[in-house]
């Protein structure tokens, strides 16, 4: 058995798993019908729980910036969007106004007999075109909204999505922002605490690079601090290019802090999995500046000053060049049958 097949043999699926399945079964056969392009924009990072009955978790980098402004310009392109996000993080529309900034956008009226609550005459231009756009998608179903919170709850769900979207074969893009771990604790190796302990200990991290499975590197307690091993996750873009969705556009994010090792990253990322397009990016820079690696090309897209101060986001940029290179490779795909 693979690395990966074993990952699922000792993983339960989420609790509401069946339910998240049937929406994307139902969502996907309607945008199949209907000869949709589609597109699955994975976005936020994921979790790797410590221990059972979750307190504590280690978390992976992201705000899910990139995946829910890149999703509202898929549905700009026409594409049905399922929007699979870490729970909680920014979502499509919502995004625009965050925290306070809704509150303060809005007025409250009384009288002796009701309230009345209106936006802000100055705020309607900000509003209006971001609430139209968000009920345009929601009316004619364009965007389905899926959510996982660990690493095991986002691979069953990637996976799911996947099932369901090899029925599309080429007209299927699969746009992975989301930051997912690369280690975790299997589940079996997971410390169960007492509730006291577990308020009183410390944590100390042992990164184990290890592929095996078996229980060998157990959480050490007692006295002193835990120390905790981590093991590798598999990497789930090698049987999702190759078996799950073999015919899908498949764009893969590499996320790096040093820049000397971004393309370099990228293209080890291509030859190894073989999908179609790495947009690599540096965290301190990656709101203005990305660069795309294709097997046989590297450019880069990058947002001026002035751009960014009117308000322009790289992800308008990037979208449209991945859409054009999908139509590229959907031609290409037709022209050969
Ligand atoms: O949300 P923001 O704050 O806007 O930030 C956006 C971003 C920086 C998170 C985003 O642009 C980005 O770079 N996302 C990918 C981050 C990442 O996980 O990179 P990676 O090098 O660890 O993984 C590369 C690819 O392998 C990813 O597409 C991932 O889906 C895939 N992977 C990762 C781990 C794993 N176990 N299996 C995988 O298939």
């Amino acid at each position: 058995m693979t690395h990966w097949e074993d990952f699922y043999n000792t993983h339960l699926p989420p609790a509401d798993f069946e339910d998240n399945r049937s929406l994307l079964k139902e969502f996907c056969e309607r945008h199949n019908k209907l000869q949709n392009r589609i597109v699955l924009v994975t976005s936020g990072g994921t979790t790797v729980p410590l221990e059972h009955n979750t307190v504590r978790f280690v978390d992976n980098f992201s705000a899910g910036t990139r995946g829910s402004a890149s999703a509202e310009y898929f549905l700009d392109h026409d594409y049905a969007v399922i929007f699979m996000h870490r729970h909680k993080s920014l979502e499509p529309f919502t995004r625009h106004f965050t925290g306070q900034q809704f509150f303060d956008m809005l007025d409250i009226a009384d009288n002796s007999q009701s309230s009345t609550i209106a936006i802000k005459p100055d705020s309607v231009d900000v509003f209006a075109p971001v609430l139209a756009k968000y009920k345009i998608a929601r009316e004619t179903q364009m965007i389905l909204y899926v959510n996982f919170t660990s690493v095991v709850d986002y691979m069953w769900l990637l996976r799911a999505a996947c099932e369901c979207l090899a029925a599309f074969e080429e007209r299927a893009v699969l746009y992975l922002a989301a930051a997912v771990s690369d280690f975790y604790i299997p589940e079996d190796m997971m410390h169960r605490p007492s509730p006291v302990a577990l308020l009183k200990s410390k944590l100390k991290f042992h990164f184990v690079r290890s592929q095996n499975f078996s229980p060998t590197h157990k959480m050490q307690s007692g006295d002193g601090a835990p120390t905790i091993s981590l093991q590798l996750v598999p990497k789930m873009l090698a049987p999702l290019a190759s078996l799950w969705v073999p015919h899908a556009f498949v764009v893969s994010f590499k996320l790096e802090t040093d820049e000397n090792l971004l393309i370099v990253k990228a293209r080890d990322s291509l030859n190894k999995y073989k999908h179609k397009l790495v947009i690599a990016n540096v965290l301190q820079t990656r709101k203005h500046r990305v660069v795309f690696v294709t097997p046989t090309d590297s450019y880069e897209l990058h947002l001026s000053r002035e751009q960014a101060l009117q308000g322009l986001e790289i992800e308008e940029p990037i979208v449209a060049d991945v859409v054009q290179k999908h139509g590229d490779f959907i031609s290409s795909a037709e022209q050969r049958q």
